[in-house]
């Protein structure tokens, strides 16, 4: 039997419909929304059809939007000057996200009927956005429309998702209908138990179109990373910072002077990446050639550099012995795209092997991490995470369980075949339902 509904809510930037499916799960009923992207417009008429849906919010006649309870929705976040905005330029509010939802809630106040209950998520960066002026807008001006404000930064790793995604959450509620009273955000878990291993399918099939093994070349780095850790000598200890292997026997300026602001001469007497003798009489040249991308550019390192490269070196000579034999064992390193010469081990006095862990490929490097959570879903496929267990990435249907989704109709699948067509990318925007669902029950009382 369907449940009664209790509050009615609209879903802006509706997306997945990540606030739909957390809402509607305890009974509040959408009763409009308004997504952009024409493909999870569809999506979305889909999986909940009882839900007018329409497009561009700027577009949208917001006269006509029906009377709600809670108005709900992760905007995108624009800058906007607080100066500008305080002395009413109407170019700052124009295009603007969130100065839009400011106007549906005006429109729906000047009839007397304001929504009860705004929800909102975004990046938690927006608090400390452009000198913290931009956080200040939105709260002010929900509290100037008669709402009291809370906000929080949740992830869903906080309450047993084994996904990392912290996220800033605003309530607030009508002070004219008692304000927050005893709100309170959900109290995280005890976490020591979560794993990816809740979220993983071990049955899984791929459909026509899926691949989610890793190409020969991909997973060579895999093979040639997994060795250096599980044969590195067991009595010494595996670095906390990221490995560079451009620094292993590298000795160009780095500290007081980069290779850019030294003299041709001095480089001439250094050795850039993988300890290669600089030799050139064309400057350029030789930064092109001998020295690696992180330390082509600049007159000055910044400190975080300056450290990683000195402490790289050190790690170099207190294991010579060891690297030199890896890479007279492992020629292939030097064939690797420049990414995956890095290794970033963040699973410090975790077993040295690569089974048991989560890998994901980032410009930063090849980052092996413990199987606890997933690192936060992105917007671009190719850093889906690789599971060594499984010898496979996720499936879309193990990521939209990273967000605690359960949809009838996904995203990317057409007769039950497989076409990436921004499912992956939708995913990495959504907002995650369990932690909407926690939050919603405690507010929604
Ligand atoms: C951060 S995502 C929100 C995702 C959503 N909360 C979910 O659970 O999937 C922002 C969404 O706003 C949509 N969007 C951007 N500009 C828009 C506009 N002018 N009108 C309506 N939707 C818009 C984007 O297409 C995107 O899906």
């Amino acid at each position: 039997m369907p449940k009664k509904s209790k509050y009615t809510f609209i879903d802006l930037y509706a997306g997945l419909g990540g606030f739909h499916q957390a809402l509607s799960s305890l009974g509040h009923r959408g009763v409009w929304a308004s997504e952009y992207n024409s493909n999870l417009r569809e999506l979305y008429s889909k999986n909940f059809p009882n839900t007018p849906i329409e497009g561009d919010i700027f577009k949208v006649d917001i006269k006509a939007i029906p009377d709600h309870d809670i108005i709900c929705g992760g905007f995108p976040c624009q800058p906007f000057s607080r100066a500008g905005f305080m002395k009413g330029f109407a170019d700052e509010s124009k295009g603007n996200h969130f100065f839009r939802i400011l106007d549906i809630i005006d429109s729906k106040q000047a009839e007397n009927k304001a929504p009860k209950f705004v929800f909102l998520e975004n990046v938690e960066t927006l608090l400390k956005h452009d000198n913290k002026n931009t956080f200040k807008v939105i709260k002010d001006s929900l509290e100037a429309r008669g709402y009291e404000l809370t906000f929080k930064i949740l992830s869903p790793h906080e309450f047993n998702v084994p996904h990392h995604r912290r996220r800033l959450f605003i309530v607030g509620v009508l002070c004219s209908m008692g304000g927050l009273k005893d709100f309170q955000f959900p109290e995280p878990l005890d976490i020591s138990n979560t794993t990816i291993e809740s979220i993983l399918d071990y049955d899984f099939k791929p459909m026509k179109g899926e691949n989610l093994h890793l190409k020969k070349e991909t997973q060579a780095v895999i093979d040639l990373w997994q060795d250096f850790i599980v044969n590195f000598p067991k009595n010494k200890k595996l670095p906390g910072f990221p490995i560079w292997a451009h620094e292993w026997g590298a000795n160009y300026p780095y500290a007081l002077k980069t290779p850019r602001s030294s003299k041709l001469e001095d480089l001439n007497i250094s050795r850039g990446t993988f300890g290669i003798k600089i030799e050139g009489t064309n400057f350029e040249n030789i930064i092109d050639n001998f020295i690696p991308r992180y330390a082509q550019k600049g007159n000055i390192f910044p400190q975080w550099k300056i450290n990683y490269i000195r402490k790289n070196r050190e790690f170099f000579e207190e294991n010579k012995e060891y690297i030199i034999d890896f890479l007279k064992r492992h020629p292939e390193i030097h064939q690797f795209d420049f990414s995956y010469q890095k290794l970033e081990w963040s699973c410090q006095n975790a077993l040295r092997t690569f089974d048991d862990k989560i890998i994901q490929f980032r410009p930063s490097g090849l980052r092996v991490k413990l199987n606890n959570w997933a690192p936060a879903l992105t917007t671009v496929r190719t850093q889906n995470v690789y599971i060594p267990k499984l010898g496979r990435k996720l499936s879309i249907h193990e990521i939209a369980k990273l967000q605690s989704m359960n949809l009838d109709h996904h995203p990317d699948i057409y007769n039950g075949n497989f076409i990436a067509n921004g499912g992956y990318r939708a995913f990495g925007n959504a907002v995650n339902v369990e932690v909407v669902k926690l939050i919603a029950k405690n507010l929604l009382k």
